[in-house]
């Protein structure tokens, strides 16, 4: 059998203190230096020149860098070399005392003669993945892809059985879409034991779950209502102390009224770990998947994101309406659909323009999103008119009008 056609032995070295010598500073070595910094290899790069990039990891102490050609003997002491100049006859020498040396040499332009071949290499969470599939470099790039993708997104199932914690993962799922959820969001969902989720952010993603998960819907957590919170926490650390995984889904970002600090000081009383994993907030994400920019060079240059849970005269509001009104810029409302002509009422008594465009986007980034639009004056028929129901997000400022021509 031709000694190319059998396969290479896998192997992970630990390069650590340990001497590498790279030849040539060209694009290859731009491409292979970061992981041998990273593996913490005694890097010696030998060349007479180098892109920007290498330069700057030689300027940064991560390599020491000999500007001039290879010479016989540079592979005294080395573990390991990659071969990468552009001159044939360097690369056929330096290939030749590797292998009298007894050093591994990956070569870039001839990789028959190597004595190494470099996978195509990615990492997730701890894992390192590395691929060879002989000679075809863009399959071996394509397998890491997907198998790193699968990994970071949770679609590869491959669950921690050694330093896996119990604990709570605080999980900012996205407004609705469930692409939109982060990657570690979607890797711990597909690691959880427990998921103890809200009426709002990725339900689909609920459906993806292996049948052993318990799914808990914390909207049908029994309590009366003002209890409701109080008994999340205690199913969140209740699931946790009997050493579950728990992932606590929550729509938008957890920090963005979403109660997701009273959840985090509750377990932290409790002692368990708890992680939080921010998420693509609806305050911004619905306006923009409706077309509207929370922000326009020239147009608005600040937003102010408000709940709009409790009427302007309520006793319990925290919000300056008047202050409000007074603002240029873009006006973002959540959980206000019941209360939003009272709402633009008082805008309007402080100030705020009584033409001043307004968009009701409900359910966005959904199959459902459906967007109306307003002016400060007409909203509050507009909504009940249009029958709007929550979740809605309620933009008010001139953004509403930007970008009409795109509109979707
Ligand atoms: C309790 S707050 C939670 C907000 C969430 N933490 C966030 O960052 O998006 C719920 C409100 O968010 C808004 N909301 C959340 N998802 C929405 C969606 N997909 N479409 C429209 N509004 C949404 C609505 O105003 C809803 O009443």
């Amino acid at each position: 059998m031709d000694r190319n056609d059998v396969p290479a032995y896998p192997v992970g070295l630990r390069l650590s203190g340990r001497r590498v010598v790279v030849l040539g500073g060209g694009q290859v070595a731009q491409r292979r230096l970061p992981s041998l910094v990273a593996a913490g290899a005694d890097i010696v790069l030998i060349s007479p020149s180098a892109t920007p990039s290498v330069e700057a990891m030689a300027d940064a102490g991560e390599l020491r860098w000999e500007r001039r050609g290879y010479r016989a003997g540079d592979l005294d002491g080395a573990w390991y070399v990659v071969v990468a100049t552009g001159d044939a006859e360097a690369n056929a020498a330096a290939s030749e005392e590797a292998e009298a040396r007894r050093v591994w040499c990956v070569r870039s332009d001839d990789a028959d003669a190597a004595t190494a071949w470099t996978p195509a290499t990615g990492r997730s969470e701890g894992v390192t993945v590395a691929v060879l599939t002989g000679r075809d470099p863009r399959r071996s790039a394509a397998v890491r892809d997907a198998v790193v993708e699968g990994l970071r997104d949770g679609t590869l199932i491959a669950p921690r059985h050694r330093g896996r914690t119990a604990g709570v993962a605080l999980v900012g799922g996205g407004p609705g879409d469930p692409d939109l959820i982060t990657v570690r969001g979607r890797r711990l969902l597909a690691e959880a034991d427990v998921v103890i989720a809200d009426r709002l952010g990725p339900r689909d993603l609920l459906d993806e779950l292996p049948p052993h998960v318990e799914v808990i819907d914390a909207a049908k957590i029994p309590y009366g209502r003002a209890m409701a919170q109080e008994a999340i926490n205690a199913a969140l650390i209740e699931h946790a102390k009997a050493g579950k995984a728990v992932v606590r889904l929550k729509g938008g970002d957890p920090f963005v009224f979403g109660r997701g600090m009273e959840e985090a000081e509750a377990l932290a009383e409790a002692g368990i770990p708890c992680e939080v994993v921010p998420g693509i907030s609806s305050s911004i994400s619905v306006p923009g998947a409706a077309g509207i920019p929370v922000t326009h060079r020239g147009v608005a240059h600040e937003f102010t994101v408000v709940s709009g849970h409790v009427a302007p005269d309520d006793p319990r509001s925290l919000v300056d309406w008047g202050a409000l009104a007074k603002l240029r810029g873009t006006l973002v409302m959540l959980m206000a659909v019941e209360r939003v002509g009272a709402i633009a009422a008082a805008l309007i008594e402080h100030g705020r323009g009584a033409d001043t465009p307004v968009a009701v986007i409900q359910e966005g980034t959904t199959a459902a999103q459906r967007r109306v639009d307003a002016t400060l004056a007409t909203v509050g028929q507009v909504v009940t008119e249009e029958a709007i129901r929550p979740p809605a997000v309620i933009v008010v400022g001139e953004v509403v009008a930007v970008g009409r021509g795109i509109r979707r």
